[in-house]
Order: structure tokens, then sequence, then C-alpha cells
């Protein structure tokens, strides 16, 4: 028995070493090292660098997966994420929304909307039920965002977006938008970013 382990044991240490070889080009950058070049522009501690630039730290997961999907798709036309998005497979953008959900949805310390701001954001909401999708305090879930404190300027850019349809990805967010005034998505942009 000793004699046998005697002789297989080198093989397993040669087979090991080839197996490393092998094996050790072949291995994927881990997601640590994948989600390293976000924080370049969406911020080092979640707080994004530039205004117009989204808060992605605590977003929903099925919504940060399906808007790389669509980034990559080109279905979210964007000159910046497009390339990102087009170098990772599903796996990757799955592991990625992953560890984008488990962070804490930063502080950018944004006022809370004036009375009369709030108001008009309130009865928006009651007439076309922005919370019946958003979800209470518009928190968000699954594949449909959190907006309570998202960025002021990324939310006028994207609504903006989503009106002229240049955000073509959701036609049904473009249609309810476009039958929302401008004025109310003035008062909503104001009062969800100061939630
Ligand atoms: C060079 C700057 C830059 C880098 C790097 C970058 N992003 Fe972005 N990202 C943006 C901008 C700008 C937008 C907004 C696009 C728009 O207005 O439609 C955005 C939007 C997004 C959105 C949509 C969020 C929402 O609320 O709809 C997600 C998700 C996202 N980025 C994830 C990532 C991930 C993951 C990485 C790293 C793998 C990354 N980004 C790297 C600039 C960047
Ligand atoms: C029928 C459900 C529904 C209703 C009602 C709804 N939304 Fe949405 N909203 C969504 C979904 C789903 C998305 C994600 C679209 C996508 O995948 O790009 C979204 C996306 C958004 C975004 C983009 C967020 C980001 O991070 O880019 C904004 C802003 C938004 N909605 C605002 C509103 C406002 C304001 C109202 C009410 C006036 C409203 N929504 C009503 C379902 C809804």
């Amino acid at each position: 028995m000793r004699g046998k382990l005697g002789w297989l044991n080198p093989g397993v240490v040669i087979l090991g070493a080839l197996w490393g070889a092998v094996a050790a080009p072949a291995v994927a950058q881990s997601i640590a090292e994948k989600v390293e070049v976000c924080a370049s522009c969406h911020g080092q501690n979640g707080k994004p660098i530039d205004k117009t630039i989204p808060i992605i730290w605590g977003q929903q997961l099925g919504y940060i997966y399906i808007q790389l999907r669509d980034f990559k798709r080109g279905d979210r036309k964007n000159e910046i994420m497009q390339p990102i998005a087009s170098s990772f497979e599903k796996d990757d953008m799955l592991a990625i929304a992953e560890y984008f959900s488990k962070k804490t949805w930063p502080d950018l310390g944004q006022p809370r909307s004036p009375k009369d701001v709030s108001g008009r954001a309130l009865s928006a909401n009651h007439s076309v039920g922005c919370t019946g999708c958003h979800l209470d305090q518009f928190q968000g879930d699954g594949t449909v965002p959190r907006l309570a404190g998202q960025s002021r300027e990324y939310l006028t850019k994207t609504i903006a977006d989503f009106r002229t349809r240049a955000r073509g990805n959701n036609p049904g967010m473009s249609d309810l938008m476009l039958a929302t005034t401008p004025d109310d998505l003035a008062a909503l942009e104001e009062y969800l970013s100061g939630l």
C-alpha cells in the first residue's frame, strides 16, 4: 500500500502541476477585477463622479442586468456604456448586477423638495400610478429600478431620453413619460432626487 502510494504521488504532483500550467492562462478575470473600471465613473464610494451618471450601488439586481443586456444589444444606446457592456457575457452581467445590488445606496445629499413641488409630484404619481410599479417610496424591485435619491440631473436626462425615444429599450416607459406633462415630470424629478 505504502509503496503504491509512493509511486502514485509524484504522478499526482506532476498532473497537478500540468493542470496548473494549462488552467492558469484560462482563468477568467474575477468579478472584482471586472468591476474596477466602473468606479472611475460610477464612483469609488458609489457616488458618481458626474451628475449625469446614475447611482448603481444598491440598485435592483434585475434592473442592472436588463440595462447591461440592453446596452450590449444596442436597445439602449449610449456610446460609453455600449462598448463596456459588449465585453460581458450573460453570466458576467448577472454577477456584476448582483455585486452592485448588494452595495449600500449612497446619499448624494440632494435637498428635499419644497411642499408645492412634492404636492405636484404626488398628485402626478396619483394619476399616473408610478408607485404601482416603482413601489412604495420609489424603492423599486426586480427589474423595476429604484428612483428614490437618484441623481436629479440623471433623472432629468433619462426621462428626456425616454420622451424622445433616444432611450428606446422600454417603449412602455416612453409612452408613459410622453403622457405626463413636462411640469409634472420636472416636479417628479426634484421630488425623487430628494427622497
Ligand atoms: C466612462 C464612464 C463610465 C464607466 C467606466 C462605466 N459607466 Fe455605467 N454609465 C455611464 C453613464 C454616462 C451612464 C448613463 C447612460 C445614459 O445616460 O443612458 C451609465 C449607465 C449605467 C447603467 C444604467 C443605470 C440606470 O439607472 O439605468 C448601468 C447599470 C451601468 N452604467 C453599469 C456600469 C458598470 C457595471 C460598469 C463597469 C463594468 C460601468 N457602468 C462603467 C458611465 C460609465
Ligand atoms: C407600468 C409600470 C411602470 C409605471 C406605471 C412607471 N414606471 Fe418607470 N419604469 C418601469 C420599468 C419597468 C422601468 C425600467 C425600464 C428599463 O428596463 O429600461 C422604469 C424606468 C424608469 C426610469 C429610469 C430609471 C433609471 O435608473 O434610469 C425612470 C426615471 C422612471 N421609470 C420614472 C417613472 C415615473 C416618474 C413614473 C410615473 C410618472 C413611472 N416611472 C411610472 C415601470 C414603470
